[in-house]
């Protein structure tokens, strides 16, 4: 048995030294936290799920031409994904306004926004990931005018296809968080999506009934958590059965 090195522990995440130069293995854990690790949780079988929903997601926008970190899956928990730098940024786009939005403009959650909105926050979790403008990113240096350009043209291209992929699945995609990384190709460096999309980055709501499939039911207490992500990845064709032996199987490993 061969160590690996830990080059990075996230929240839900934890990043190892590739098998190539140039390349990091993603592995999803269980444990939830929120409220900036006010609130912890592990949840058995979430990292496989967000592992697959993740994969699933990636592959899609690869296919249509975003460029993304993702590699390929190599097990239940963990990925391949080229190596960037992070761009530190949480880059939300919402839809119907929910969560802090709601709160801070005092709007229902629910009500749909006039159109699509881009914020930025900067990484900083000391901070609590505090909302800036583009002036405060271009002032500071965390990313140039070109690659705000670049982070907003695509997160537009993501909305777009995501809110489609998930409304043929009766969801609808109410918001999500992205981050970018910069990837060095010898003279040059390309903005590409980077982190996860999965429940925990997303609002995901059914179609219909309004039932929250996603983070929410644990920041808020609503329990079912497992059971909504692998609801979500069912409804996707990822797994056949939602809260069956296959989850379970799925946590083993
Ligand atoms: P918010 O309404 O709490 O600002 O969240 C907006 C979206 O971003 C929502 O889909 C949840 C996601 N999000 C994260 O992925 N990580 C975070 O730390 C926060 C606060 C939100
Ligand atoms: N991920 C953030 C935290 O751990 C917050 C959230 O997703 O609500 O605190």
């Amino acid at each position: 048995m061969v160590k690996r090195r830990k080059i990075y522990e996230g929240k839900a995440k934890i990043l190892y030294e590739g098998p190539e130069p140039g390349t990091l293995i993603q592995y999803f854990k269980d444990d939830a936290t929120a409220f900036n690790n006010e609130k912890r949780a592990v949840l058995d079988g979430k990292g496989v799920l967000n592992n697959r929903i993740s994969e699933f997601v990636m592959t899609q926008l690869n296919a249509i031409g975003l460029p993304t970190h993702f590699l390929k899956r190599l097990n239940m928990r963990e990925q391949l994904i080229r190596e960037v730098e992070i761009i530190p940024l949480e880059v939300i786009c919402r839809n119907v306004a929910a969560g802090s939005i709601a709160k801070r403009l005092g709007i229902e959650e629910g009500t749909p926004l006039p159109r699509s909105i881009i914020e930025f926050c900067y990484k900083k979790d000391e901070l609590g990931d505090p909302l800036v403008s583009e002036e405060h990113i271009t002032a500071f240096n965390w990313a140039t005018h070109q690659e705000i350009d670049d982070i907003i043209a695509m997160t537009l291209r993501i909305n777009d296809f995501l809110t489609g992929l998930f409304a043929g699945a009766r969801i609808k995609l109410v918001d999500f968080k992205v981050e970018y990384g910069r990837l060095y190709e010898g003279d040059m460096v390309r903005t590409v999506l980077a982190d996860e999309i999965s429940p925990d980055s997303c609002r995901l709501w059914d179609i219909t009934t309004g039932e929250k499939l996603d983070k929410d039911r644990f920041r808020r207490d609503l329990g079912g958590v497992t059971e909504a992500y692998a609801e979500v990845a069912r409804r996707l064709g990822i797994i056949k059965e939602a809260g069956g032996a296959e989850i379970l199987s799925f946590s083993q490993e």
